[in-house]
């Protein structure tokens, strides 16, 4: 019997590929070449399964060309990249990463808010760029981030695991807003104290954002609510583009309407809005929050067993709409 056909969209582990390749004919895009949506449909003809990183829209449309196509697997715990209420109504299950990434991808925020608030990259340019001559009282002089107070917009699993850290390593007040309250138990844990996203923003000295990217979160912060945080206040975003408004940020960090961001994520990447590239007070890195070897082969490894599990043995690990398992 002819084994079935996947596509693997973007490179991956060579590892991951042959534990796929022992029950699938594996197309992989091997090259990493950036392939358009019509080269990513024409691949996709006559393949069941497709490995995605995040990257790949899957939609009505692609669907409607993919009629083969059964599970989409992402490497990745966010799937807005997915309509998944037209891959439910097309009888397309699809699957995330979730969990195998939390703990990583919180040191990584929690490393990003200290970049940001103690002005690290700012003054590593200044200092490869040979203008440091001598000490000043106030070189490059930052925020403080013990003992103040961490807000995080949307507290899921890798909201928590900054709250842990910021609470029980560097003591500080943590507060948090998010579609639903955590149960006491969760909250007692975190030290983390539930408020109205409008206190949140007036009380933040740092502002995390660690909610998902959805037609509700669209430019979650922009102008407004920057307007209403102190001018002392840094904001990190290790979220999804698109939750910041990347213009209205980049104009608030030039006129110091507050002190300084940390972003991991923007509006429309790879691309990065040209005014954050030429604002000093804000911290860029290139979509890695996850980005640790054995978090993404953890990573690689679910993907890979959500299509080997559904597609052998109808049990996928981690389903975002098992209503099409039914
Ligand atoms: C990364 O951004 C992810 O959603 O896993």
């Amino acid at each position: 019997m002819s084994k079935p056909a996947i596509l693997v969209a973007r490179a991956i582990f060579p590892q991951v590929i042959e534990k796929l390749q022992q029950h699938f004919e594996v197309e992989h895009n091997q090259a990493d070449a950036s392939w358009s949506r019509e080269e990513l449909i024409a691949r996709l003809q006559g393949k069941v399964g497709v490995f995605t990183t995040g990257s790949e829209r899957i939609d009505a449309a692609l669907l409607a060309a993919c009629p083969q196509l059964k599970i989409c697997a992402n490497m990745a715990v966010g799937f807005n990249n997915f309509d998944l209420a037209a891959m439910t109504a097309a009888g397309v299950l699809g699957t995330n990463a979730p969990d195998v990434l939390t703990e990583t991808t919180a040191d990584f925020g929690f490393a990003l808010l200290m970049a940001t608030a103690r002005r690290m990259t700012e003054s590593e340019h200044f200092l490869r760029a040979g203008q440091w001559t001598k000490w000043s009282y106030d070189l490059f002089a930052g925020a403080e981030v013990h003992g103040s107070t961490l807000a995080i917009l949307g507290m899921g699993r890798i909201g928590q695991g900054i709250a842990r850290r910021g609470a029980h390593g560097f003591g500080m007040k943590v507060l948090y807003h998010n579609r639903s309250r955590l149960a006491p138990q969760l909250e007692a844990e975190c030290k983390a104290r539930y408020v109205g996203k409008d206190e949140l923003l007036r009380e933040a000295d740092h502002l995390v954002l660690v909610l998902p990217y959805t037609a509700e979160s669209h430019h979650a912060i922009g102008a407004a609510e920057i307007a209403q945080m102190k001018p002392t206040a840094t904001l990190v975003n290790i979220a999804r583009g698109g939750i910041v408004d990347d213009a209205a940020l980049a104009q608030a960090l030039r006129e110091r309407r507050i002190a300084a961001a940390g972003l991991d994520v923007f509006e429309g990447e790879p691309k990065v809005h040209p005014d954050l590239l030429t604002v000093p007070n804000v911290v860029l890195t290139p979509h890695i929050a996850s980005a640790t070897i054995p978090t993404r082969m953890a990573m690689a490894n679910l993907a890979a067993d959500n299509l080997l599990g559904f597609l052998l043995q109808r049990k996928p690990l981690t389903p975002l709409n098992p209503e099409v398992l039914a």
